[in-house]
């Protein structure tokens, strides 16, 4: 017999005889996982997707006749740890930047299929109509009674990012207790995938460093004073990516230690971020020990710069994600997991009970548990 089994107190999965220790889970999140592998597996079976995010443990000849009982199973655990916990019902209010398509789309999705609180999501999108449009589609496939409203906002405009301020306090009646910046850009090798635009590196640097850190800076800059006021405790999560890990600047020690100094101030990450995007535009930033690639430098700034504003902001959980290879735009769609499943922990992070939120403030994840970056 199959037994899922959900450990409100540890936060544990065992599923089958695999047992998935998530750092700090929550029931919905342990019958979302099931629900989504279920899934996954019948449209693998359909031949329309090639991978699984979790394996069933079950022999293929079984699967079927027991595919709807993890489901059950969990059902009966969400509806017991429900029924233990003390009622709550507040009102929440986030805002997912990038959220028109993909990874961003998904975590919208999901939040809006919350229950233990009222939520107003915001939908960032730099396009408008692309917006609205997403606003739709998610709004028509979703019978939950939670707000979704779109909210213009390119990173790498200003008065844009001016405009989204004036309406998330309008919206939030002056709180936000959810940001989500997931909005980024990358540019892709194109002999990888021999569909993407050829942008030559030289060109990428500036306007990928613009956009993924110190566009996803000035918004978080524009949004503080709203999330201060949030008594959730307001939670930011950054989408980082495998592509920041620390690895990358072995070359440089010094720049090593400045990444990883418990005393990091702003002003030195901004200067090395300034000196990257030089050092490439002049081609010497090899020589300098930079990496050869815009988009992990820029990703490795946003989980130091985390970290960094964990410190500065103990207060608020704040904290990265990696969202794993997600089949998205970004990739041309090669990634290896459905942009769901990408979505899964961040929005376990931002629904996270008050405790578990700030146990998790200055970390770094991937797929539910603390990872080393
Ligand atoms: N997919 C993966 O395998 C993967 C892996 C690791 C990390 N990530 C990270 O996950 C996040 C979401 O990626 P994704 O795969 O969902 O990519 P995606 O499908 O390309 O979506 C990116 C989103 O960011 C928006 N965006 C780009 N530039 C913007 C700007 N200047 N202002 C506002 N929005 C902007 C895009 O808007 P438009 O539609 O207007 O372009 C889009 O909504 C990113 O931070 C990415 O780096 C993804």
């Amino acid at each position: 017999m199959t037994v899922v089994s959900f450990c409100v107190e540890t936060g544990t999965i065992s599923y089958d005889n695999c047992c998935y220790p998530q750092v700090a889970t929550r029931a919905s999140t342990a019958a979302r996982l099931v629900a989504l592998s279920v899934r996954l597996e019948q449209t693998s079976q359909q031949g329309k997707t090639k991978f699984m995010t979790m394996r069933t443990s079950l022999p293929t000849t079984t699967r079927n006749k027991r595919r709807i009982l993890p489901l059950l199973l969990c059902f009966v655990l969400v509806g017991c740890a429900s029924a233990m916990a003390t009622p709550s019902y507040n009102k929440r209010v986030a805002l997912v930047t990038g959220a028109n398509k993909g990874i961003g789309k998904e975590i919208v999705r999901l939040l809006s299929e919350e229950e233990d609180d009222e939520w107003i999501i915001l939908l960032g999108s730099r396009d408008p109509g692309r917006g609205e449009a997403a606003v739709k589609e998610l709004l028509a496939a979703n019978n939950s009674n939670q707000k979704i409203i779109c909210c213009p906002l390119d990173l790498t405009d200003p008065k844009s990012i001016q405009t989204a301020q004036e309406l998330v306090e309008k919206v939030g009646e002056g709180t936000l207790d959810v940001l989500i910046n997931n909005a980024a850009i990358c540019f892709n090798d194109p002999t990888l995938y021999g569909k993407m635009e050829y942008t030559p590196f030289e060109q990428q640097a500036d306007i990928t460093i613009k956009t993924n850190f110190f566009g996803t800076v000035q918004v978080t800059q524009a949004m503080l004073p709203f999330l201060q006021k949030s008594n959730y405790p307001a939670r930011i999560i950054n989408i980082a990516s495998s592509a920041g890990r620390l690895a990358q600047l072995q070359k440089s020690p010094s720049m090593t230690k400045t990444f990883t100094s418990p005393n990091l101030q702003f002003s030195q990450l901004e200067s090395i971020m300034n000196d990257f995007v030089q050092s490439v535009q002049e081609g010497t930033h090899a020589s300098k020990g930079f990496p050869n690639t815009c988009y992990g430098m820029s990703k490795c700034g946003l989980i130091a710069w985390t970290r960094l504003l964990a410190r500065d902001y103990p207060e608020l959980s704040i904290s990265s994600v990696d969202p794993g290879y997600c089949a998205t735009d970004q990739n041309n769609h090669q990634g290896v997991i459905p942009a769901e499943r990408g979505a899964v922990t961040p929005v376990l992070l931002a629904t996270l009970p008050s405790e578990k939120a700030r146990n998790c403030s200055g970390k770094h994840f991937f797929q539910e548990q603390e990872i080393v970056w």
